[in-house]
């Protein structure tokens, strides 16, 4: 999708479609005639998800006129624009629509709005169908999209590519995670790792399975090795031409291609959902790709553990006590419990290479699903000051998270008398311990753990987004590390 920025006045835009945010309760001045009669039968009330689309509006070059409800002035954001502008997509490209724009009103004009129009834009024309032979809708692209502001242009067209970048980082994250699990193996998620990192000009490296003996990661290799197919350790390294500091920033993705829950096996039904539990890994490689692409002032540093957990002859038992490369032993009470054991060890690999602060994206437990649903994901941290720049990057990315509990009463659920750490607590607060199982590893390094098992896959498509995988969290890891020198 080409993205520009125009300077010229609505009407003289020559497009397929423009869409025009209207509000609740208001008429605009520059419509008030030719739409009188819309207003009037009430047709156009500017409520939320509200679309009323026109064509050959007299005194418009532009094909059609869509007219966007964007509910309640004061309610209105950059997150809202850019779901109305993935809506507005959605409800255009199956018309064989091409050349989109949108005019962005006074207040609602700034660089934020800019990009967030350009984001929703690259994240609505995504569909989970490319392994489809048969499919017309296929062939048809928005080509352009193209911003009307009037603001200082070089903010502006900085928002754009910025919006532009990361909506398509977030695509190629979705790309990922929405392949199927017998295509994209542990090996083959490293490929694609791989692809992107020098096509971005990042440093990149696999740890193959005799590496990761020789290290000691035997927490991860316990989990792979019940499948036939062998496990990868990705690393990709982001180096600041001018750092701001000497923090080193790295951000860890569960990289788990298939989770069957090996010997503690998974019920069959549901099962082939368990092909995203790379979801976290998958956005990641996406985030890296933006900060390669944006160039923030801080060193970072990604690491993606890529398993299968299957249980094959090989597979690990309940009742096993691995040796992590920490040196703590863990004694695996369900194998199902497999994204804490690789994290473990993918986290003390980060603090071997010198990471000052850890994030960990994971699609870790059903039981944040059950507590917060498909809207937010949860959060634990052992730091405040890192927990409060997550939660702005994330309220600034629109992606909601939310701040859970890490009680040192949890670490009680996780005491074994065999091994120094067991792998689950009891049924209860199972996000909870989760978190704490990972921490462990963290110790004092400041860490934030986001678990989104809710949030990472749409069970079903949304006005504005496909059904499948939502690139949650990319946004806030490529903000935060924007951000960096501002906090
Ligand atoms: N990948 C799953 C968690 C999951 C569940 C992700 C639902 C997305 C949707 C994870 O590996 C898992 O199996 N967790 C177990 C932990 C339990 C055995 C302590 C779970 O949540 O049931
Ligand atoms: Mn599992
Ligand atoms: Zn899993």
């Amino acid at each position: 999708m080409k993205v520009t920025l125009s300077r010229e006045a609505a009407p003289d835009l020559d497009v397929d479609a423009l869409i025009i945010v209207e509000f609740e309760g208001s008429r605009r001045a520059d419509f008030a005639q030719p739409l009188a009669v819309f207003y009037d039968a009430g047709e156009i009330k500017g409520k939320h998800s509200e679309f009323t689309l026109l064509h050959g509006l007299a005194g418009y070059k532009a094909r059609r006129i869509l007219i966007a409800g964007g509910g309640k002035r004061g309610k209105f954001d950059a997150a809202e624009l850019r779901d109305l502008a993935g809506r507005a997509v959605r409800y255009l490209k199956p018309k064989g629509v091409e050349a989109v724009a949108v005019a962005l009103d006074e207040g609602f004009d700034s660089p934020a709005y800019a990009a967030a129009a350009v984001e929703g834009a690259i994240l609505g024309a995504w569909e989970p169908d490319y392994l489809k032979t048969e499919n017309s809708d296929k062939d048809r692209t928005i080509e352009s999209f193209t911003v009307i502001a009037a603001g200082a242009e070089a903010g502006l067209t900085a928002a754009l590519e910025r919006g532009r970048i990361i909506g398509e980082a977030a695509n190629l994250t979705r790309d990922i995670a929405v392949e199927p699990p017998n295509l994209l193996t542990p090996l083959a998620l490293a490929e694609r790792a791989r692809r992107m990192a020098e096509a971005c000009g990042l440093a990149f490296e696999v740890l193959d399975q005799n590496r990761m003996r020789q290290l000691g990661m035997g927490a991860l290799l316990g989990v792979a090795q019940g499948s036939a197919a062998p496990p990868a350790l990705i690393i990709m390294r982001y180096t600041p031409e001018k750092a701001a500091s000497a923090d080193h920033l790295a951000i860890v993705g569960k990289g788990v291609t298939f989770d069957t829950g090996g010997i503690s096996i998974k019920p069959a039904e549901g099962m082939e959902k368990m092909k995203y539990d790379m979801a976290g890994g998958a956005a990641v490689i996406g985030a890296m790709q933006a900060i390669a692409l944006l160039k923030p002032p801080v060193a970072v540093t990604a690491i993606v553990p890529a398993v299968e957990n299957m249980p094959g002859s090989k597979a690990q038992r309940p009742g096993d006590i691995v040796t992590s490369l920490s040196g703590k032993t863990i004694e695996i009470l369900n194998t199902d419990a497999e994204g804490r054991l690789i994290l473990a060890d993918a986290i003390t690999y980060a603090k071997q290479l010198g990471a000052t602060h850890l994030i960990d994206a994971a699609t870790l437990t059903g039981a944040i699903v059950v507590a917060l649903g498909h809207t937010s994901s949860g959060v634990f941290s052992n730091n405040d000051e890192l927990l409060a720049r997550w939660m702005a990057a994330a309220k600034e990315a629109g992606e909601k998270m939310w701040h859970m509990p890490l009680d040192d009463d949890y670490r009680e659920q996780l005491k074994t008398v065999y091994a120094d750490i067991q792998n689950i607590g009891t049924r209860w607060g199972g996000a909870c311990t989760a978190a704490m199982f990972i921490r462990e590893f963290a110790e004092d390094t400041p860490w934030v753990h986001v678990d989104v098992a809710g949030t990472a896959w749409l069970d079903d498509a949304k006005s504005h987004m496909a059904k499948g995988p939502t690139g949650i969290p990319l946004g806030s890891f490529v903000t935060l590390a924007m951000n960096w020198q501002k906090t």
